[in-house]
């Protein structure tokens, strides 16, 4: 086989590149000109980026009032607020779910609360890359306040049951948030009728923004206590907060270059079509794992994964090493090892780690195609007396 001439990135669930154009050009256009925040500033010659950037990602969402997107540094920032800002006012006996596919991101906050005894949390197994809905509702209890789990996990690309597991947690009275920093981007999103009390996103991944850019859907704010105060440019002679939204949970100066950004990605998307991206990386996934299970020493970590994200090992080779060829020999970019969900690993590999390939709207049928062959030739090549490590 033949290099490509050009790197070749799979490794889009991390953070996606290349972005689109329309991307770069809103940083640059975003910088061109002092910013313009109500409140901050008497020039009014720039654009209010944050501003117009909330009713994007709200129309996008189908979010409701664009005041209930608040924007953050990333789906790790948003998370930690709404855990402590959900958990920093209860009183007493607090029991909280998650579940083994989800993301450090999650985990380690909740672990946090569990170390100091403020919570005590319940870790819930998936099978085939699925939470079960009867498992989340067998693992109620009466202190049971709140739920975080992820909606598309990124190791397995399976997209959770979010309607039915909102519907049980919401029947007893129990609040959900949810970690879409898979999913938004990926597939069509209605937020307003799904039964979620809080969506978490992320702007550096399937929504094409820039690294530092992120936010949560809140549907309602008094539901969250703040845990960050500062200047905001409103109501400035009140030593305290603001209580509307967005100020409540927004303060200090935003990465307004990044949401103009974001802003770009998004009506990127939408002018290419969200159902158009998704059936591409439908196709091309469904290629890539029919050509990977032409080869017996390829396990796949999950044969049917919803969004564009297909992990492996190689009997006989290591997944590092395999990372390593696939970089050197062929100029493809994956991923290997953990990918910060450490209890998938230990269901799926036994915490050795594996390769994982995730695509975007601009990975093209040739690089699918030529990774395809590149996986397969290093796994004809491997030696198959060796276990993976
Ligand atoms: C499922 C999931 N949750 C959370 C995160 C953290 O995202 P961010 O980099 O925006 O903090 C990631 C990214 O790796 C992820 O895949």
């Amino acid at each position: 086989m033949n290099p490509p001439t050009r790197m070749i990135y799979m490794n889009n669930a991390a953070t996606s590149w290349p972005k689109p154009h329309v991307v770069l050009d809103a940083v640059r256009q975003s910088l061109s000109l002092p910013v313009f925040g109500s409140g901050r500033t008497t020039g009014s010659q720039g654009d209010d980026y944050v501003t117009m950037a909330r009713d994007v990602l709200s129309r996008f969402l189908h979010a409701g009032p664009p005041e209930h997107v608040i924007f953050t540094q990333n789906a790790t920032d948003s998370l930690n607020l709404l855990i402590q800002g959900f958990l920093s006012e209860r009183e007493g006996d607090c029991h909280v779910l998650t579940t083994a596919l989800d993301h450090n991101s999650v985990l380690r906050p909740l672990h946090e609360y569990e170390r100091q005894h403020r919570i005590r949390l319940t870790v819930l197994p998936f099978r085939e890359g699925m939470v079960n809905p009867d498992t989340v509702e067998a693992a109620i209890q009466p202190a049971t306040r709140l739920m975080v789990m992820t909606h598309g996990s990124n190791v397995l690309g399976s997209v959770q049951n979010i309607r039915r597991i909102g519907t049980i947690l919401h029947d007893h009275g129990i609040y959900l948030i949810v970690d879409g920093a898979q999913t938004a981007g990926h597939i069509p999103l209605d937020l307003e009728t799904l039964p979620v009390d809080a969506y978490v996103f992320t702007g550096h991944k399937a929504l094409f923004g820039i690294p530092g850019t992120g936010g949560f859907y809140l549907r309602n704010p008094a539901s969250v206590t703040p845990v960050r105060f500062g200047g905001t440019g409103t109501d400035s002679f009140s030593l305290f907060q603001p209580t509307g939204m967005p100020e409540r949970f927004e303060a200090g100066t935003h990465n307004y270059p990044g949401l103009a950004a974001l802003a770009a990605g998004v009506r990127y998307i939408q002018t290419v079509g969200i159902d158009t991206i998704a059936a591409r990386a439908k196709h091309q996934t469904a290629f890539l794992i029919h050509e990977l299970q032409q080869e017996s020493n390829i396990f796949l970590s999950h044969d049917h994964p919803d969004l564009p994200i297909i992990t492996f090992n190689i009997r006989g080779i290591g997944n590092d090493d395999v990372g390593f060829i696939l970089a050197r020999a062929y100029g493809i970019t994956a991923r290997t090892g953990l990918h910060c969900a450490p209890l998938v690993h230990r269901e799926i590999d036994g915490g050795s780690g594996s390769v994982r390939l995730s695509l975007s709207w601009f990975t093209t049928d040739e690089e699918v195609a030529y990774t395809a062959s590149a996986v397969r030739e290093i796994a004809k090549n491997a030696d198959s007396s060796v276990r993976p490590s």
